[in-house]
């Protein structure tokens, strides 16, 4: 079994690679799936979505869906959401979200608008994240909702009468974010939102899609003349403090229809690295999401000399998607912090894999969402790095990585966490001695095919 990814009960065993080669499509976009799924609820006519995401966090909304009265037909990737006809079940009911915060956040906002009863509760992990950001601008619209007394799942939903709302978004999260919109929508009140720092903005662009009332307004710098000398122009600093809002039109139902899902470029952020990394890769993802809120991965990999083109492409549904090509490259470490930080949240653990193979520093500030995560995600990494050799830093917000040197194979213990065994796995692919991903079911969660996929690029 030389040269081979191997797969045991529940462990993966990765071995060095020589080369990868080959054209791949990725399972759907995990982030418009979800949406997909939960606004099919409020549509007035069956959606059909194509490529919806085939992992358990996908399937997480799904159920949601069904427990709420819609009909999920699954027919070969391809899924059938025929939306409830007397409006969403009312009875108490308890929906297990899982491990998916986007299914518990988003539909917490859902539900709060819809005049239903209902308890959320999920996983240990999902337990234990922080579900205030959500519950406080919904009981600022009247919403009657309740936490644990940590601030997490379980959430208590009750029927209560919605007002419109205007909020900055403290936290940076496009799930708070879609969660208001879904709540404005389902309720039937007007919702802005204004994001200091943009964040993805796939509920915004399938809202419009689907027939939803929804403006965009992008805050950017005036170009006036100067005061002191006409002749010249200065660049007036933005007034408001916010980047972005979002104003919404507490108008249903949506339209249904047929939506097409690119795949999900945050599972390409796996493969794009590990053909930067082992020597004379060349790699094509084919028809992934190139959305610009999401590309913050691929910004930074060009700035740090990757060799990455993204041909074809165009827009489905209102979602730009393009063919990733990726050819191995020498990179130079950068500083990754503030405004940067949510166009990459999940892909800092592979981005952290990248820079323990890269000469120099490389350190990441402003993250300390990604301590909230499936895991504590920076604790995560700084253990997991260190085993395989590496120099690390940990700081309270990111950690700091010296790479350069030769990883060795360790045992990794992902510790349910979906993208950290995902991360390691691709860091086995360039390390001396064989690496360990222990219970590696959890890629389960978003891409079930990964280690397949993986291994069926090796030359
Ligand atoms: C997601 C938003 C991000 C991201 C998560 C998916 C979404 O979370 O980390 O994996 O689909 O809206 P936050 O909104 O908490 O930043």
């Amino acid at each position: 079994m030389d040269n081979q990814v191997h797969v045991t009960m529940n462990d993966t065993v990765i071995h060095r690679a020589k080369k990868l080669t080959g054209v791949l499509n990725l399972p759907g976009d995990k982030s418009i799936s979800h949406r997909a799924a939960l606004l099919s609820l409020l549509c007035r006519e069956p959606l059909e979505v194509i490529n919806f995401a085939d992992g358990a966090d996908c399937r997480s909304s799904l159920t949601a869906v069904e427990r709420l009265g819609g009909k999920v037909e699954v027919n070969d990737g391809r899924v059938k959401l025929t939306p409830p006809s007397a409006g969403l079940q009312s009875q108490d009911q308890t929906i297990d979200c899982g491990n998916s915060g986007t299914t518990m956040r988003l539909l917490a906002g859902l539900l709060c608008g819809a005049k239903i009863s209902a308890q959320l509760i999920g996983d240990e992990s999902l337990s234990s994240r922080p579900m205030q950001r959500v519950v406080e601008p919904l009981r600022r619209m009247n919403a009657t909702i309740e936490a644990s007394a940590s601030g997490t799942a379980p959430l208590e939903i009750r029927p209560g009468s919605l007002i419109p709302l205007d909020y900055t978004l403290p936290v940076a999260s496009a799930q708070v974010k879609s969660a208001l919109l879904l709540a404005g929508l389902s309720s039937g009140s007007d919702v802005t939102i204004r994001e200091k720092i943009p964040t993805r903005d796939h509920t915004e662009r399938l809202i419009a899609e689907l027939g939803g009332t929804i403006s965009v307004e992008e805050i950017t710098a005036e170009i006036l003349p100067d005061p002191v000398d006409p002749r010249k122009k200065i660049k007036s600093l933005p007034t408001q403090d916010y980047k972005r809002a979002v104003h919404l039109k507490g108008v249903t139902p949506l339209n249904g229809g047929v939506i097409d899902i690119p795949g999900d470029l945050s599972t390409a952020a796996y493969f794009i690295a590990a053909a930067l990394m082992v020597p004379g890769s060349h790699l094509i993802l084919k028809d992934v999401g190139v959305n610009a809120t999401r590309c913050g991965f691929i910004h930074l990999l060009k700035q740090m000399g990757a060799d990455i083109t993204i041909a074809n492409r165009r827009e489905v549904n209102g979602e730009p998607r393009g063919d990733i090509e990726i050819r191995q490259s020498e990179l130079k470490p950068r500083k990754i912090s503030g405004d940067a930080i949510p166009g990459l949240i999940d892909e800092i653990p592979i981005l952290a894999i990248l820079a323990a193979t890269i000469s120099g520093t490389t350190i990441i500030r402003d993250a300390s969402d990604l301590r909230h995560k499936e895991s504590d995600r920076v604790s995560g990494l700084v253990r997991n790095l260190s085993l395989m050799g590496v120099k690390v830093g940990e700081f309270p917000d990111g950690l700091a990585i010296e790479g350069g040197g030769e990883l060795s194979g360790a045992e990794i213990d992902p510790v349910g966490d979906h993208r950290i065994a995902m991360a390691f796995a691709v860091a086995g692919l360039v390390a001396h001695g064989d690496t360990v991903i222990k219970n590696s079911d959890a890629v389960q969660i978003s891409c079930p095919r990964f280690f397949t996929m993986l291994e069926g690029l090796r030359q």
